[in-house]
């Protein structure tokens, strides 16, 4: 009989991941403790937007994947559950993925493997998930971070390079099978520590580059240049790749995962901190910028600047840790009140100002700060003219806009 393939956690990576696997031939069980959730996706109702969802929605129900509550007898399980971190602490979470292992292995059967997507601190699976299964020793455990970015999940699924880490060969080599059926990038073979650092040493890097541009655009200010001149003309050099600077970097991973190294390696990890400071002070910058601008302008009250954007990134919903929520912090810590806000994919009301109606934001708005780049604002960057605008994303083409 063909394997089972449990797929527990079904939120942006578990879904996906669910969905896919079923449509290329696997037998699926998509698990998710939130009962909303999977009354929703038995509905035929895809929880979020995501390119090529509807189509792979589709063809996975068609193959028959199964959506339920609890865990079921399967013999690859494969765990994409959250990883918060605690803010204060800077240290991971890891109570979801210990309780999503403990269910698990109320049903596992003998020579199961419980693979974890989610992102881990390095050191997390045997300081809190090996000691769970001292009683089953016949079950096998992997890690195998995933890479995939909100926008383009779809093809990332297919195309990135994947690592598996698992504690002997027959283990890496059954997940092996499994993913190569549906992706056809590098799949690396590693040991599960190697692999938890390697997602969060990824992740760091990409921080520090980012804190590094953004690091240039204060240098810029100071010296009265273009900061994207400066990187277009750097990037010219061919070992050279500056990322791009922004108001502050967000999302659950790039933000999150160098302070797993900062926590663990205090003394060590100095670059890792520095890059995080920088970053985390953008939003801030961002924010002295606003009021200079205004004061020049004189525009006297926050009410009647518009920030464009909620989440971290372009073209998606999630507003995890995004440098707009970052700001707003700032703000209320400065009484700083008034100002209002508006995102296209941001449908419930998540701020105080939040307006959802383009228009309405732009009518009470003699000042528009870019906050993100989305398609939308790009598209419709005409209705933007008689305007003040700051673009700290540097997407329109307005040659009068600030930029950062
Ligand atoms: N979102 C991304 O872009 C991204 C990229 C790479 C890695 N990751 C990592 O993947 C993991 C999952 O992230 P996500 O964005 O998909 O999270 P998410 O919050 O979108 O989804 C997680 C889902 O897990 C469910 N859940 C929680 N506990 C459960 C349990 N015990 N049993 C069954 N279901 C349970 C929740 O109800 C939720 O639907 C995290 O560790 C994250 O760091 C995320």
């Amino acid at each position: 009989m063909k394997q089972v393939i449990n797929v527990t956690g079904l939120g942006y990576i578990g879904l996906p991941t669910a969905l896919m696997l079923a449509a290329k031939g696997n037998n699926v069980v998509g698990t998710d403790c939130n009962k909303e959730l999977i009354e929703k996706l038995e509905a035929g109702t895809i929880p979020f937007s995501e390119a090529g969802m509807e189509r792979l929605f589709f063809d996975a129900k068609k193959c028959g994947i199964i959506f339920e509550e609890e865990n079921v007898k399967a013999q690859i399980y494969i765990v994409a559950v959250p990883t918060p971190y605690e803010k204060q602490q800077k240290k991971i979470d890891p109570s979801y993925v210990v309780n999503a292992v403990k269910s698990i292995l109320t049903v596992c059967p003998q020579k199961a493997i419980i693979a974890i997507e989610s992102t881990v601190a390095p050191g997390t699976i045997d300081r809190f998930v090996r000691p769970l299964m001292r009683e089953r020793s016949d079950v096998c455990l992997a890690h195998v971070p995933e890479r995939i970015i909100p926008g383009s999940m779809i093809w990332e699924l297919q195309n990135n390079s994947r690592t598996i880490g698992a504690d002997d060969k027959d283990t890496a080599n059954r997940l092996k099978e499994v993913y190569q059926s549906f992706c056809r990038g590098e799949i690396v073979l590693t040991d599960i520590k190697t692999a938890e650092m390697t997602k969060v040493v990824e992740n760091t890097y990409r921080d520090i580059n980012i804190a590094y541009a953004n690091e240039l655009t204060k240098i810029a200010r100071r010296a009265g240049l273009d900061v994207y001149e400066m990187i277009r003309i750097a990037n010219k050099h061919p070992r050279v790749n500056i990322l791009s600077p922004g108001p502050g970097v967000g999302g659950h991973c790039i933000s999150v995962d160098p302070w797993f190294l900062v926590g663990d390696y205090p003394g060590l990890a100095n670059i890792i901190l520095a890059a995080r400071k920088i970053n985390d002070s953008m939003p801030e910058f961002v924010l002295k910028r606003v009021s200079e601008i205004a004061e020049q302008h004189e525009i006297e009250s926050l009410g009647r600047v518009g920030f464009y954007g909620l989440t971290y990134k372009e073209n998606v919903d999630d507003v995890r840790e995004s440098p707009t929520l970052q700001l707003i912090s700032f703000m209320k810590k400065h009484m700083a009140i008034g100002a209002h806000f508006y995102d296209p994919f941001v449908k419930e009301q998540i701020v105080k100002g939040q307006m959802f109606d383009l228009d309405e934001f732009l009518k009470l708005s003699d000042m528009v700060v870019i906050m993100v780049g989305h398609d939308e604002i790009v598209k419709e960057q005409e209705k933007l003219k008689g305007k003040i605008v700051y673009d700290t994303r540097h997407v329109l083409s307005d040659t009068d806009a600030y930029h950062l």
